[in-house]
């Protein structure tokens, strides 16, 4: 069934493709630290069983024994999953709700407490895969949008990944592995410091994986990963990250080649690589965690962070200690703000005095040079 674009718009249907599934289906399992009992593995919104797929046909090489579990409030998709999904043994695709499967304390109590109800799913999954749908406050309507900040204890703009992300913890069992798809915003934005601050106290967090602007599928976001095990008592994490963009900055230098994204992702060098068509840039390195209120995530490489050291140690001044610094235009939707044949364009151009070139790490020293004089 292909969905609508209004389909896609209210359930937040993106289906994760194949090479994607893998990808993350791999990198969970390097994790998994089997103890011999059967793993109950868990997609709490499976649509046509992509991820459930994927991760069935690598428990079932490595030989583990394991039960698959699947949610989702669409019947057509689960149909297509049970499908898909035929042949494999101890599968069990359920139509439900699943943030209304998992039991939460009353606000009375922590929200974050450990609950263990034998009716729920709490505390009894040892492995989830997931791609949860992103649905934003506008798009899931008022009432449904109290209802959730209500039963989560969220505030601000709710979208749908963030109770997702507190209910499948509930789910896990402590020491249960968590490996998700969402939209990066939580990263970096102000509102998403209290999806960090869950993430940091919930998980040891064992990987984040940004895929940037990297459009390995088609969802409306920048997507990113993360990987976790459920601990129950805060530690220090030490986490590594990985984060790729596509290279639009000028960079001169070489060019590592290789086939497509993916190869980039698994080779095991950052730096600057093509696939033919695009050019990319890779990080990778150790998360900064910062434990004051913002709870901010620092995602540079060594490299990167020398840079941004070698900038406020010469700079007389930042432009954020006289300026507030804030992103002005960031758009997702190239296709829709940028015509295709904007090279070519003449008339319809804006004047040249209204554009100015992008300053970036990678074009700065040489942009200096040409406009010394300036
Ligand atoms: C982004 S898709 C991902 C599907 C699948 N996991 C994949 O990766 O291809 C999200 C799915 O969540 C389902 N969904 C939306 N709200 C849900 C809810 N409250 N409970 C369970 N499933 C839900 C949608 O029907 C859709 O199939």
């Amino acid at each position: 069934m292909i969905a609508t674009t209004q389909q896609i718009k209210e359930t937040g249907a993106t289906f994760t493709p194949i090479l994607l599934a893998n990808y993350l289906s791999k990198k969970l399992l390097s994790y998994l630290k089997p103890n011999g009992q059967r793993i109950n593995v868990l997609d709490p919104a499976c649509g046509e069983g992509a991820l459930l797929a994927s991760i069935s046909n690598q428990l079932f090489a490595k030989e583990f024994d394991f039960n698959l579990i699947g949610y989702d409030s669409n019947e057509d998709y689960l149909d297509i999953a049970t499908k898909a999904l035929n042949g494999t043994a101890n599968v069990s695709l359920k139509k439900a709700d699943f943030l209304e499967s998992v039991h939460i304390k009353s606000q009375q109590t922590s929200l974050f407490d450990e609950l263990s109800s034998a009716q729920t799913i709490n505390n009894t999954i040892d492995l989830i895969i997931a791609n949860p749908p992103y649905v934003r406050t506008q798009i899931l309507g008022a009432e449904k949008a109290q209802a959730l900040a209500k039963k989560f204890n969220l505030k601000g703009r709710v979208d749908l990944y963030y109770p997702f992300l507190i209910a499948m913890t509930h789910a896990l069992k402590e020491g249960g592995l968590l490996g998700v798809i969402t939209s990066n915003r939580y990263l970096f934005t102000k509102s998403g410091n209290s999806v960090r601050n869950f993430l940091f106290s919930n998980y040891d967090i064992l990987e984040v994986i940004d895929l940037g602007d990297t459009k390995l599928f088609d969802a409306a976001v920048l997507p990113a990963i993360f990987i976790g095990r459920k601990k129950k008592m805060a530690q220090n994490n030490t986490a590594r990250f990985l984060k790729i963009y596509e290279e639009l900055n000028g960079y001169k230098g070489t060019l590592i080649k290789k086939e497509n994204v993916f190869e980039i992702l698994n080779t095991s060098e950052g730096g600057y690589f093509t696939d033919g068509t695009k050019r990319y840039k890779k990080s990778r390195g150790v998360i900064r965690f910062n434990k004051t209120k913002e709870h901010n995530w620092t995602m540079l490489s060594e490299k990167e962070a020398q840079w941004v050291s070698t900038i406020e140690s010469n700079a007389k001044e930042l432009v954020g200690d006289s300026f507030k610094v804030r992103v002005g235009i960031k758009t997702t939707a190239d296709k829709v703000f940028i015509s295709e044949s904007w090279n070519e364009q003449q008339e319809d151009k804006p004047e040249a005095t209204l554009l100015r070139d992008l300053i970036s790490q990678e074009n700065i020293k040489s942009w200096r040079v040409c406009n010394k004089n300036s």
